[in-house]
């Protein structure tokens, strides 16, 4: 990949909330070794807290919101459009509260990742999949990041990272450590991705080793 921004890899991230994941990834995108930019933040809520951070850190940031543009079809057609004049390589949700349409999947076929806040396939299609983890009892929770594909939460698995649940964990502790995990794990498979380093072979990814050093120096 590696195409725009000065030979980086040009990353959009759309989200609906907080935008604490969105903060990951510009912190590692500035980073001298990143090989990424975000080139662009999109949102479907003017008043999201991702927005305010995409725009506090001068990345071109855009609220599509659906009831500005009468439909689901017509608001996603819109960020389509976005996403191409800006010339997107890779689309990050981070936190995006709406299933993508077929034409923005298709437009970004292995190139569209999601973070979910469970181990998937558990709690797919959860909006409060941390909670619901901690209701149902399991011992072991974390997160995913994963392919987008037209099935919600169920894209190849590409990274994940688990913590156990304490006895004692209320859901403010337990959230703390699942979005500690995900500020690392998302930035670590968004660096993947732009480096052409994520082999997909049906719902198997094969995370590829860096080139060495000295294997990049050549002769
Ligand atoms: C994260 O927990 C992510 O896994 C889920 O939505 C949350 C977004 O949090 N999909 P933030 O807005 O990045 O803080």
């Amino acid at each position: 990949m590696v195409s725009g921004s000065g030979g980086k890899a040009r990353v959009a991230v759309l989200a609906s909330g907080t935008g604490t994941n969105l903060a990951a990834l510009l912190r590692d995108a500035e980073t001298p070794d990143a090989p990424y930019a975000v080139a662009l933040v999109l949102g479907n809520r003017q008043d999201a807290g991702a927005l305010h951070k995409g725009r506090g850190a001068g990345v071109p940031t855009v609220a599509v919101e659906r009831t500005s543009w009468g439909s689901r079809a017509a608001q996603q057609a819109e960020m389509l459009r976005l996403l191409q004049e800006h010339e997107v390589d890779l689309v990050v949700l981070a936190g995006f509260d709406q299933i993508l349409s077929v034409d923005i999947v298709d437009a970004f076929p292995d190139r569209i990742v999601n973070i979910h806040p469970s181990l998937l396939p558990a709690f797919a299609g959860s909006l409060h999949a941390i909670a619901e983890a901690l209701a149902y009892g399991v011992k072991v929770t974390g997160c995913t990041v994963h392919l987008v594909t037209a099935d919600l939460d169920a894209g190849p698995i590409i990274l994940q990272e688990a913590t156990p649940v304490r006895d004692d964990d209320t859901l403010e502790t337990l959230s703390a450590r699942i979005h500690a995990l995900e500020h690392l794990t998302l930035p670590r498979a968004v660096r993947l991705l732009a480096t052409r380093r994520v082999k997909i072979d049906g719902r198997h990814v094969l995370l590829l080793a860096a080139p060495s050093p000295s294997a990049a120096a050549g002769p």
